[in-house]
């Protein structure tokens, strides 16, 4: 579905950017996997390799935009165009969580509003730059149902995720014209990837239950009453990075199986 296809992933080395790096790869796409630490790129690069799919691994801060221009003129040296963006950065939720929003120190606020925003915006416009000459390309992220309903505990993270996702509509308002896709993903919390231990971890306490609690209570809020896998992601994002969802554009796709109504 990908085949021969230019991806270049951000925050590549983490649960979600090594998901959809790995589904990528399978389908054919030529990768270019950046993270803020070199080793867990290059570890999910070799593998890819190892498997006979093609990619490279680059040590790229997304909070830095000359590092990340200086990255995509390296890929358009080397594959001469830049198909897919995909913003998986993340930060570490133990950084964001836990705190009621009335004793939230202000700064801890604004922190994951700042760098989920930030880190999008500038990874979305550098590759549209790109794009734009090619009149093709598709530009994704990832955010969670924190964007769309009330949740306690959860400090700006709520707030970072309702930004990207109106970014998402606006860089596809500016950007659908010249032939650029900018679609998100709203995944249900999937309990393999250490994120969602560390979500639970601050909350443990407050909420009383255990990490196996905790689990089934956010899979019962699910029209499956079962939380998602990370290859069910991953297999999304390969569908909405193809050509097959063309019409696809400026919008979220709702994985929350259920928990969220559209
Ligand atoms: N996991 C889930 O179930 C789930 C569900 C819904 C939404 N989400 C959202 O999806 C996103 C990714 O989640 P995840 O589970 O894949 O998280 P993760 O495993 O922590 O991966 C995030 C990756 O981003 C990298 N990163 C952080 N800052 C960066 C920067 N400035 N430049 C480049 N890379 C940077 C991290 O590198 P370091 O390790 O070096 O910091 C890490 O490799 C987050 O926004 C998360 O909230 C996750």
């Amino acid at each position: 579905m990908l085949k021969d296809k230019v991806a270049v992933i951000y925050g590549a080395g983490g649960a979600i950017g090594a998901a959809v790096a790995r589904a990528y790869a399978r389908e054919g796409a030529n990768l270019f996997l950046t993270g803020r630490r070199l080793p867990p790129v290059e570890a999910v690069a070799k593998d890819i390799v190892a498997a006979g799919g093609s990619s490279e691994a680059a040590e790229v801060d997304a909070l830095d935009e000359q590092a990340v221009d200086k990255h995509l003129e390296s890929v358009i040296d080397r594959a001469g165009r830049i198909d897919i963006s995909f913003n998986a950065v993340g930060i570490p939720n133990t950084k964001i969580l836990g705190v009621p929003l009335v004793d939230l120190d202000v700064e801890q606020f604004l922190l994951p509003i700042a760098i989920y925003a930030k880190s999008y915006f500038m990874t979305a416009r550098m590759a549209a730059r790109r794009m734009v000459a090619n009149r093709s390309g598709v530009i994704m992220t990832v955010t969670a149902l924190h964007s769309r309903t009330g949740i306690p505990l959860v400090g700006g993270y709520g707030p970072a995720m309702a930004a990207k996702e109106a970014l998402t509509r606006d860089l596809s308002a500016e950007l659908a014209p010249h032939g650029i896709r900018v679609v998100g993903l709203r995944p249900q919390a999937m309990p393999e990837t250490p994120t969602i231990k560390d979500a639970f971890e601050p909350r443990a306490m407050a909420s009383g239950m255990t990490w196996e609690q905790w689990q089934e209570f956010l899979a019962s809020k699910t029209h499956a009453r079962r939380l998602m896998s990370l290859d069910e992601l991953a297999q999304m994002a390969v569908f909405m990075a193809s050509d097959r969802a063309s019409g696809m554009t400026g919008t979220i796709v709702n994985l929350t199986m259920g928990s969220l109504d559209d």
